[in-house]
């Protein structure tokens, strides 16, 4: 099927929180699409809208393969459809897990310069940001992460979580194998659990790809949450649907139960069914 990526869609007007602004402006802050989604997607939800009803809505098994399917087939991960949970969002999920991982005042490490909600996640929870920045090379124009600096901030025992963005927003740094190995062993080295945002995964140049911090190490599995949407690449962030992918059974029912406390896993009629 050829998909149209030419025709221009006009959303002032329309409640679009991107084009709402003044004219003038350019709203580079919101990352969502002006092509429409699939049309197969578009398809598959108004099939559902013909039918007229919009009661309460569980998550279908639909839902745990294609998530499980996509991944795999898109990027070598192997999961188990049991370990994703259905979530409203990735902020709403980055949240609920600081709520749920941390202690209030305790710290969590972020790698600026990086999506600014970051700081949103972590301080309006009562938490500390711990910085550990990215560093600059001018000559191949790109960020890597700097271990040393990485392991000073891990060490500290107020630090408990590190959020990692995974392709990073906005450097759009897809980060190697190695790199994520050298996070993976530093972070269970110290004790600090890994969330790993991977909303971006999707959008990579041709002839590249990502890794799943998931998939690199034994460490990074039993010690990872990962976030994941279709709403970035398939242009469905209205949807407010989202995943938390977490191979530890462990820390799968505690980061569920605070999301089911915090009546963040329920899905809208739509949100569950765009695949
Ligand atoms: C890195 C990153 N995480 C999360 C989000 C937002 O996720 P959601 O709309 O699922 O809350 C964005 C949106 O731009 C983002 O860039």
């Amino acid at each position: 099927m050829k998909y149209d990526f030419e025709t221009p869609v006009n959303r002032r007007n329309e409640y679009a929180l991107k084009w709402d602004g003044p004219e003038s402006e350019l709203p580079m802050w919101v990352a969502d699409m002006d092509f429409r989604t699939a049309p197969e997607i578009t398809e598959g939800l108004l099939e559902t809208v013909r039918e007229g009803i919009f009661g309460y809505t569980g998550i279908p098994e639909s839902w745990y393969r294609a998530y499980r399917d996509w991944w795999h087939r898109e990027h070598g991960l192997s999961a188990s459809e049991d370990s994703f949970v259905f979530v409203t969002g990735v902020v709403p999920a980055l949240s609920s897990i600081v709520r749920r991982i941390t202690l209030p005042n305790e710290k969590v490490c972020i790698m600026p310069p990086v999506y600014g909600i970051f700081w949103n996640s972590v301080e309006n929870q009562g938490r500390r940001v711990l910085e550990c920045p990215l560093v600059y090379n001018r000559e191949s124009l790109s960020y890597s992460l700097d271990p040393e600096r990485l392991e000073d901030c891990l060490r500290d025992p107020q630090c408990t979580l590190l959020i990692l963005c995974n392709p990073h927003n906005p450097t759009g740094q897809i980060w190697s194998r190695k790199e994520l190995e050298t996070v993976a062993d530093l972070a269970e080295k110290h004790g600090v659990t890994v969330v790993s945002d991977e909303i971006h995964c999707d959008i990579t140049l041709p002839g590249r790809s990502y890794t799943p911090f998931a998939e690199v190490s034994e460490s990074a599995r039993r010690n990872s949450i990962t976030c994941m949407s279709a709403s970035k690449a398939f242009n469905l962030a209205g949807l407010h649907s989202a995943a938390v992918m977490i191979p530890n059974p462990h820390l799968r029912q505690r980061i569920s139960r605070g999301l089911n406390n915090e009546e963040l896993a329920e899905s809208g009629t739509l949100g569950a069914l765009w695949h």
